[in-house]
């Protein structure tokens, strides 16, 4: 098959996110399977042309009287075109938000150009292609793009579509106002199209025209058709359920790989673990606490928001420091949260330690010097980092939901588990989680058995290809002439 993939984010291009994790990895898999794969993503301010081979090509792409120039390079076997538009990509310093974390106030038509200048892709290259496989609010305009605006070209009439939601949260909700303005017809601006409570709603486009719909896995699929977890669109979602299948993200199993990550101070395998115990004391005098081999070190990465649960952490706190641990905290997001972790410090100097910002290689080194990595989430569609701890050998506490139902195992005291689970979204349940973590940290042999299967685990991207594949070959198939 010939794919054309498009996204928002590209690690190593471009990340705020998992969406940029699986847009880096998930179209070479595809792509080591033997399929012809264009990604196809912003060239934003930051990304360095010269850090990361990027051609400048001949080749241009139009949409309403604004055109981008293809920058060219590889990720793996997949081709990537990143598009250079000094206005809409290039000005700026992040992909979604400025410094303070305000939208950029043109997203709409930032986004609205992604999609229409992907799916010029094909005039300009010569890459006509059999699927188009879109990802989140950013880039659902395309669904219906492809059906509406390219009718007159027979690759486009063939091409059947896939809509991967990473996260329903984020919908992409603009004033209608801008229907016009984006070059739509007022015609979308129904409830069986785009139309949301009287708004636009970009999400919809992918949701309603696309041929099928993934999502990244089996539970949140599930999750995702009732009102609690549904953020409105469940009743059109359920109307697609059909066409609707959980698919679990995997991990780039080369960056993520304690047995060779340049970022940390020692390297381990399952076989031989013994550096993880020096990158534990390495992280500590990093994070310029207690060098205490025997205390558990409790980790927290990711976004500051509601979605990841950090009420709950914030709710047992104080009975969490009651205990004989250290907490280590990476992540930025919502000022409130900032400033709770920040107060904890200063309450716990000797116990907790908090990092605000995006860092790539503190992320890995507590990946690896961590022996507890926590996830409360309120929802978590897939989650990446639960699968990072496994191979990392660093015990996930996760709440069972979405995704991370789906990829951790909770222990049952004997031969069996990766993790420890709790359901209920209390903090109650989940210290009863972390105490039988700690509890089961004190039998060493127990919980090298927990740590051996976690690391045993192929959470590759070599399986979700394969689930992928099957998807979009049985797509029904479109006539050019229809
Ligand atoms: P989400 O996409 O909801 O943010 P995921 O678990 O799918 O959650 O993916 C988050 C990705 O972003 C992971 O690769 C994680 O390591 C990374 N990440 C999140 N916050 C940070 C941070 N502050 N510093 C470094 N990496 C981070
Ligand atoms: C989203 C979700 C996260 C998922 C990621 C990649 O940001 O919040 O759970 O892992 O997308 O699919």
């Amino acid at each position: 098959m010939r794919i054309l993939f498009v996204a928002s984010e590209v690690a190593p291009f471009s990340k705020t996110g998992g969406l940029g994790d699986v847009a880096g990895a998930l179209p070479s898999a595809l792509a080591d399977r033997g399929h012809e794969v264009v990604v196809v993503t912003p060239r934003y301010g930051f990304v360095d042309p010269a850090a990361h081979t990027l051609t400048r090509l001949g080749s241009t792409v139009h949409a309403r009287g604004e055109s981008a120039v293809l920058l060219g390079t590889r990720l793996g076997n997949a081709q990537v075109y990143l598009l250079e538009h000094e206005r809409f990509y290039g000005s700026r310093s992040a992909p979604y938000s400025d410094e303070h974390g305000s939208d950029y106030p043109d997203n709409a038509q930032r986004f609205a150009f992604l999609c229409r200048a992907a799916l010029d892709v094909p005039r300009a290259t010569g890459f006509e292609p059999d699927v188009v496989h879109l990802h989140d609010w950013q880039t659902a305009l395309a669904a219906w793009m492809l059906r509406h605006e390219h009718g007159h070209q027979a690759w486009a009439r063939r091409a059947r579509t896939v809509y991967t939601i990473h996260n329903l949260a984020y919908q992409g909700i603009f004033p209608k106002e801008l229907v016009p303005a984006l070059g739509l017809p007022w015609d979308v601006f129904r409830y069986e199209a785009m139309e949301f409570y009287d708004q636009l709603n970009m999400m919809k486009a992918g949701l309603v025209f696309a041929d099928a719909i993934a999502t990244v896995s089996p539970s949140y699929a599930r999750e995702i058709l009732s009102p609690e977890h549904g953020c409105s669109l469940d009743p059109v979602l359920r109307h697609r359920a059909r066409h609707l299948t959980g698919i679990l993200n995997g991990i780039d199993d080369e960056t993520w790989d304690p047995s060779r990550d340049s970022h940390l101070a020692a390297t381990y395998s399952r076989r031989d673990i013994s550096g993880k115990a020096r990158c534990k004391a390495a992280l500590q005098r990093e994070l310029e606490l207690p060098r205490r081999r025997e205390v558990p070190l409790i980790a927290m990465v990711g976004r500051l928001a509601e979605q990841k649960g950090v009420d709950l952490v914030a709710a047992a706190l104080q009975q969490m420091m009651g205990m004989e641990v250290q907490f280590v905290v990476l992540g930025s997001g919502q000022s409130d949260y900032e400033r709770l972790f920040r107060r904890a410090e200063r309450a716990w100097p000797q116990r907790v330690a908090v990092r605000i910002g995006f860092d790539e290689g503190l992320a890995h080194r507590i990946e690896a010097g961590a022996d507890v990595f926590l996830m409360p989430s309120r929802f978590e569609p897939c989650g990446l980092n639960q699968m990072y701890s496994l191979r990392y050998g660093t015990v996930p506490v996760v709440r069972a939901v979405g995704g991370l139902e789906d990829s951790v195992e909770d222990f049952d005291g004997a031969r069996n588990g990766t993790g420890f689970t709790f359901r209920d979204y209390s903090p109650a349940a989940m210290m009863t989680a972390l105490q039988r973590a700690l509890e089961t940290y004190r039998d060493a042999r127990a919980w090298r058995g927990i740590m051996e299967r976690g690391m045993a685990e192929d959470n590759s991207w070599r399986n979700s290809a394969e689930h992928y594949e099957r998807l979009l070959e049985a797509l029904p198939s479109r006539h050019a002439g229809a």
